[in-house]
């Protein structure tokens, strides 16, 4: 049989992804604070399932069984998220010596396996007790962040030299405070942009923190792409897809980049009366140099595209003047297109307009409900034809040029997966919710392979 080899660049770094509130549970043990998912996922009638991430999978009491299957499967690198309750309860202040101690014991035994940490500071979890002093919306988290930041690196900085400020700032400031799907679960765009302004803030000021607490570490930001293909050649249509670009990616990447905020979104953000004609209100001197700030790498996670169509505002009140419509495509079950061929666009398009230093793939996966079949094992042939597919896509942008230094599986575990709670499984990893024990699915196998070979071994 014919092969065709599709060898990724020496020391590609191949890994994968989690986040705290997702799989550590121990909501409320060795002293960690609630943070605002906790508050949320405990308010009925918000998660689908009525669940929430209390104890999800235990991976605060089983980390050594989770790291001994990674090492099994043979990652170079894991990227877990910090949960800033667990190190400050209260947000600011008194230090929870015990949360260190976890993420340290956990570090060290990662890099005694060979890993690399890639650790995230901001996965969502803000501490209850500051989105009660205000939130995001509110100027004074960036402090608390910085300070967060600051803590956390002069602990671990010795030993972490991957550090990622936050995850998806579009999914914490839209999600949580525009349409209200996520945590805190306010529907204000005006304090959606004002949260948008602060996250970067707070990634702009926290980079010299951590590159001062932690030498020779790269730093940098991951967000989520989404590109959006017109639905018509209808120049209504074509608006919509810029809209959505500018909402979901440009929003963030011109001002990390150093090209503050875009005009076409700021007029459309004042035409819809989102922020006032002729001012920003929360932006203050300086602040769009603090934003712009040298990173070393971009985080891109992507998962899937979307095909948008035009509407009017007032057809959906609180959401963006776009609505999705669905092609006859693919779809994996949370209902997302499987579109591999956008990642090559997505990859190319952010190394080519922005030019960061490099690039991660730090989250790319899909969620499928296959479980174990008579034999014990699961065969979820989707999800690895789905990984190969994107792999594919991501070595056709590596041979373009773009400076691909490496690739995370979401996720390690199935988990929590936000207001879907445990409906959806992206996990290489199954979790039996009631025992809580793991199997590696048929795609960790593959991957495993894939790692070992340092790449793809393609058919014909
Ligand atoms: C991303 C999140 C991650 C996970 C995946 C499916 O937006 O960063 O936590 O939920 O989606």
């Amino acid at each position: 049989m014919l092969m065709t080899y599709l060898t990724f660049p020496e020391h590609f770094v191949w890994g994968t992804a989690t986040s705290a509130y997702q799989i550590e549970g121990a909501w409320n043990i060795d002293g960690r604070g609630e943070s605002i998912w906790d508050r949320f996922a405990h308010t009925p009638g918000l998660i689908q399932d009525a669940s929430s991430g209390d104890i999800a999978c235990d991976h605060y009491q089983r980390w050594r069984e989770d790291l001994a299957l990674m090492k099994q499967i043979g990652v170079q690198a894991y990227r877990f998220s910090i949960a800033w309750p667990r190190i400050l309860p209260q947000g600011h202040g008194q230090v929870n010596q015990a949360g260190i101690d976890f993420y340290s014991r956990l570090v060290d035994a990662l890099l005694e396996h060979d890993i690399l940490p890639f650790a995230t500071l901001y996965h969502w979890d803000l501490p209850q007790a500051l989105q009660d002093a205000g939130g995001w919306p509110n100027r004074a988290t960036v402090s608390a962040f910085v300070a967060y930041a600051d803590v956390i690196s002069r602990a671990l900085g010795d030993r972490i030299k991957h550090w990622i400020t936050h995850n998806e700032p579009w999914c914490a400031s839209m999600l949580g405070h525009q349409m209200g799907v996520h945590a805190p679960g306010i529907q204000d765009w005006r304090q959606a942009l004002a949260s948008s302004h602060h996250l970067l803030l707070s990634h702009g000021l926290a980079v010299p923190v951590l590159r001062q607490n932690s030498p020779g570490a790269e730093v940098g930001i991951t967000l989520n792409f989404e590109p959006a293909i017109p639905a018509s050649p209808s120049a209504a249509d074509a608006d919509a897809a810029r809209h959505h670009d500018g909402y979901l990616h440009r929003w963030f990447l011109d001002p990390l980049y150093g090209r503050h905020y875009p005009a076409d979104m700021l007029a459309d953000y004042r035409a819809a009366g989102y922020l006032p004609a002729d001012e920003l209100p929360f932006v203050q001197p300086g602040d769009l140099q603090a934003i712009a700030v040298q990173t070393d790498f971009l985080g891109v996670n992507y998962y899937r595209r979307v095909v948008v169509r035009s509407t009017s505002v007032s057809e959906q009140e609180n959401l963006a003047p776009t609505v999705y419509v669905a092609p006859a495509s693919e779809w994996t079950d949370m209902g997302w297109e499987v579109a591999p061929a956008s990642l090559y666009d997505v990859l190319c398009r952010v190394s080519f307009e922005y030019r960061p230093r490099k690039v991660y793939i730090t989250e790319n996966g899909a969620s499928y409900g296959d479980g174990p079949q008579e034999d014990g094992q699961i065969h979820d042939q989707r999800r690895q034809r789905y990984l190969r597919d994107h792999l594919m896509s991501a070595f056709r942008a590596v041979q373009a040029g773009v400076p691909l230094a490496g690739y995370f599986v979401w996720s390690f575990l199935d988990n929590f997966e936000w207001d879907r709670g445990y409906t959806q499984r992206f996990g290489i990893t199954w979790v039996d919710y009631a025992t809580m024990q793991r199997t590696l699915k048929d795609s960790a196998r593959w991957y495993q392979q894939v790692i070992g070979d340092n790449g793809l071994a393609i058919e014909g």
